[in-house]
């Protein structure tokens, strides 16, 4: 007996040292608590980087659309800011809940909300939903305002600014351009967007229409319009970003058209098929900064890391939903056609592991011990004649990702159908699949795994996929070797 209790008490003891994995990534941004989705008014004031975004202030399901609020100084670490922009209830009991939307500001006062001279005022353009009785009745854009950085708010006493009588319509986008104010905003069920102006962001003329190209699947939401360096060269083109479906129609994800815009229209150019953002099935609703310091021409996007297919389902720790890394954008032109270039912005201080090699001499697997499950890791690899690689992340006795890179189709794929807890929806377990061509033999991927969300980029940013993944052990293994024939 004695025997027995001193064998129970060992194997309790040797379980708790087994630490559990947490969910809550360590430099991804989410807030302590509650559901968040799309990031929304990302705009940089005086040394502070905003991230609004969709939040639940009453619990961690969808519901209650407000504006939650954290601030940056360096795009790397957050602070979490109170509640931005509230749900408001109407005298009949319906709500309006404040959907997505963009943050400026209104250094010339050209709304009039602030007092003579005063130039850091902050205006929210954002979707009113009316809410009744938890159905959605109507979408319309609407204005608050800020003196105090975003801090507090209050709303404009003529919303909505703009109204077509469509039920659905919205998540404006906002910028200056030669001294007028231009807003790029969805109809998302017919797969339009709609650009209009104003001098006051009160006051909106229609100037034109996009639409009914790439990907009409299954809905087109949180459109925005924005110039960007082409590497190498003085030039830049108009990117137009839309979150709609994914490759597999189920699925939401991100698109994105390459042209020119006069002011009044974009015009795509041609494109050879969907122009995707990204291959992996996190990453959603992303938009630009606004106001970006002069001295930054490249634009810096920030999206959701997760799927309306699961969202609601993943596993909770009393909040639900994060945010990708900040990543900065570029174009590059390849057969002729001008594509995104993606390069994450992230901190020296997160544990990084670089690795050199040659697939020659993984004669026998590699392994690593990490200490837990958020980490860089950096690999640059010669391919030599090989026919590829297979890197195990997060392994456990039970679980594990997996990385495969295939040398002759040059298809990099990403496996969670093991990755730990994958049975809250069916929808969850996924292989991703995405091109990346090594450059003189040579693949580069730089892998950031944080708990629950990997983003990996591949030579330096011209492919990138981000996955959620719930491994239920922290402190989960690498494993490379190469593939077999
Ligand atoms: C996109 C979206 C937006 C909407 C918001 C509501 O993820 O559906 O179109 O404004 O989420 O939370």
């Amino acid at each position: 007996m004695q025997k027995l209790v001193t064998f129970l008490a060992v194997v309790c003891l040797l379980n708790a040292c087994i630490p559990s994995a947490t969910y809550r990534p360590a430099y991804h941004y989410t807030p302590e608590k509650n559901w968040v989705n799309d990031p929304n008014g990302l705009v940089y004031l005086d040394g502070e980087y905003h991230l609004f975004y969709q939040y639940n202030p009453a619990g961690d399901k969808w519901g209650h659309m407000s504006w939650g609020h954290a601030v940056s100084k360096n795009l790397k670490t957050w602070e979490e800011l109170p509640l931005a922009i509230p749900e408001t209830m109407n005298a009949d009991g319906s709500t309006n809940m404040v959907f997505s939307g963009a943050a400026v500001v209104d250094s010339l006062n050209t709304s009039g909300f602030f007092e003579k001279g005063f130039t850091k005022g902050m205006v929210a353009i954002y979707t009113s939903h009316l809410n009744k009785n938890g159905e959605g009745m109507a979408q319309s854009q609407s204005l608050a305002y800020s003196s105090d950085k975003g801090r507090t708010w209050k709303f404009y006493d003529k919303n909505p600014v703009l109204a077509i009588g469509l039920k659905d319509f919205r998540d404006p986008n906002v910028f200056m351009q030669e001294g007028k104010w231009k807003m790029i905003v969805a109809k998302p069920l017919e797969f339009m967007v709609q650009i209009y102006e104003s001098t006051n962001l009160k006051e909106w003329t229609l100037l034109s229409e996009f639409g009914k190209m790439g990907d009409v699947a299954k809905i087109w939401e949180c459109p925005s319009l924005f110039k960007v360096p082409v590497e190498n060269s003085d030039n830049s083109k108009w990117v137009m970003l839309v979150s709609s479906a994914a490759e597999a129609t189920e699925f939401t994800g991100m698109q994105y058209f390459v042209g020119e815009f006069d002011g009044k229209s974009f015009v795509s150019d041609k494109q050879e098929g969907v122009l995707r953002l990204d291959r992996g099935k996190d990453f959603y609703a992303a938009i630009p900064f606004q106001n970006l310091p002069s001295k930054d021409k490249n634009p810096i996007i920030m999206g959701w890391g997760s799927n309306w297919s699961y969202a609601g389902d993943i596993p909770s720790e009393g909040r639900r939903g994060m945010f990708s890394m900040p990543r900065k954008l570029s174009l590059v032109k390849e057969n002729g056609q001008f594509r995104l270039v993606q390069k994450p912005i992230y901190s020296n201080r997160i544990h990084s592991k670089e690795l050199k090699l040659k697939a020659s001499e993984l004669t026998k697997p590699k392994t690593w011990e990490m200490k837990n499950n958020s980490y860089k890791l950096g690999l640059v690899i010669d391919l030599g004649n090989s026919n590829g690689f297979a890197m195990e992340l997060l392994k456990n006795e039970e679980e594990k990702c997996v990385l495969t890179y295939n040398a002759m189709t040059q298809k990099l794929f990403f496996d969670r159908t093991k990755s730990g807890k994958i049975d809250f929806n069916k929808n969850f377990t996924s292989i991703e699949t995405m091109q990346a061509v090594p450059q003189n033999g040579v693949l580069k991927l730089d892998i950031f795994v944080d708990n629950s969300i990997v983003e990996v980029f591949a030579n330096e940013g011209e492919a990138v996929l981000t996955d959620l993944v719930f491994p239920q052990k922290n402190g989960g293994k690498i494993i490379l070797s190469l593939l077999k024939d």
